[in-house]
């Protein structure tokens, strides 16, 4: 069992990290959560098939009252009508300020789930049980809860920390493999800009077994980055920005296919490469390191090229430094393991952006 704790004052909390874990969250979660009689489970339809009855059982056992609460799976879930409907099922369930909130699931229940703990009568303490690889390494971490809008992703929501992460890295076995590249995408991410080590790991995983056998270190490792990044800056102004690795061109392709074509991972695994290739060039990063990181990818079935040329990316990006202000902040590497942010300005912008097409 792997232990990590983030160091947030008053709301600090752990990670806790284990293979079979989910079997013997009973005691973990009567500890986040003492004082609830009641628990609402917030999960998807396909999660709840798999695991919901299981998790139920785990729950009872630990003396609480259990209400699962299963939207329909995928992105269009995370919507405030939706977030509606939750909260509507969390009051007809009777709960109170002191019962809580536990997700169980990949990152679209997670941030909608985290979102309606922090609403639901102005706060009620909840536990993230993540079940993808993007949320046991990323998206459950950190207190950042938000649904979508018509006019954009995350542009409602709070940050809220959970009382516990609870992580059975077994429970990503049953994930279709494009989620599990997808996931490991932002894994690599975590090595790009902050440990060699862990990116070395990865050069040496070749199968979807490889990946199995390597992730709870995985896990550890990225959630152990994550932590000490959201504690150096809880507000997401300094050091948090340099989990945006790869993904300035990744939104803008994200957007230029209209999130059909690429799904996130994929899209921030080409903005990762092109980036280095550029700031390679232009002598900010060790020659190579490109290179280095599209084999990793490649290896993991993730793309590293797309067929857009860089002028129809530009006006996404360009998007961006309107909402953001005049200037866009790439996140790059001097080498494997080492980042550092880089503002660019006007028409540097576009030295930055190449495709190659
Ligand atoms: N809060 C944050 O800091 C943060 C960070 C990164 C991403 N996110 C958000 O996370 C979301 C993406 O997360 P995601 O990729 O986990 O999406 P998701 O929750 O939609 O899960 C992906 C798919 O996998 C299925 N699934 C989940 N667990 C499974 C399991 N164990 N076995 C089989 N199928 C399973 C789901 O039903 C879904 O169809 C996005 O909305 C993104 O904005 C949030
Ligand atoms: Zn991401």
């Amino acid at each position: 069992m792997e232990r990590i704790h983030v160091n947030l004052g008053s709301e600090s909390y752990d990670i806790t990290i284990d293979r079979g874990l989910l079997d013997r969250m009973g005691p973990l979660v009567r500890l986040a959560l003492p004082q609830a009689e009641k628990l609402a489970v917030i999960t998807d339809d396909t999660v709840d098939g798999l695991y919901g009855e299981r998790f139920e059982k785990v729950l009872r056992g630990a003396g609480y009252e259990v209400r699962r609460i299963a939207v329909p799976h995928g992105e269009g879930s995370k919507n405030l009508r939706t977030l509606g409907e939750v909260l509507e099922a969390m009051s007809a369930f009777g709960m109170t300020r002191s019962d809580g909130v536990v997700t169980l699931s990949g990152g679209v229940p997670g941030d909608l789930g985290g979102f309606a703990a922090a609403v639901y009568l102005r706060g009620v303490p909840f536990v993230q049980v993540p079940t993808t690889i993007l949320a046991q390494i990323d998206s459950s971490v950190g207190g950042k809860v938000a649904v979508d809008l018509p006019s954009g992703k995350n542009l409602a929501g709070s940050f809220y920390q959970p009382k516990a992460v609870l992580i059975d890295p077994e429970l990503v076995r049953t994930l279709a493999p494009r989620y599990i590249h997808d996931g490991m995408a932002e894994a690599v991410k975590y090595g790009c800009i902050r440990s060699e080590a862990l990116f070395r790991l990865y050069e040496g995983l070749h199968t979807d077994e490889d990946i199995f056998g390597a992730l709870p270190q995985i896990i550890r490792e990225c959630c152990r980055i994550k932590a000490e990044l959201v504690e150096e800056d809880v507000r997401d102004n300094g050091a948090r920005m340099l989990l945006n690795f790869g993904h300035t061109i990744g939104h803008a392709i994200e957007r230029e296919y209209h999130y059909e074509t690429y799904t996130h991972g994929e899209a921030v695994a080409v903005g990762m490469v092109l980036l280095t290739r550029r700031t390679e060039a232009l002598g900010l990063t060790a020659k190579g390191t490109a290179d280095r990181i599209a084999r990793v990818l490649r290896a993991l079935s993730l793309p590293v090229t797309v067929e857009a040329p860089a002028s129809a990316l530009l006006p996404h990006i360009a998007h961006d430094k309107k909402k953001r202000g005049r200037r866009i902040t790439f996140v790059a590497l001097r080498r494997i393991g080492e980042s550092f942010l880089l503002p660019v300005e006007g028409e540097r912008i576009s030295e930055l952006v190449e495709t190659g097409v």
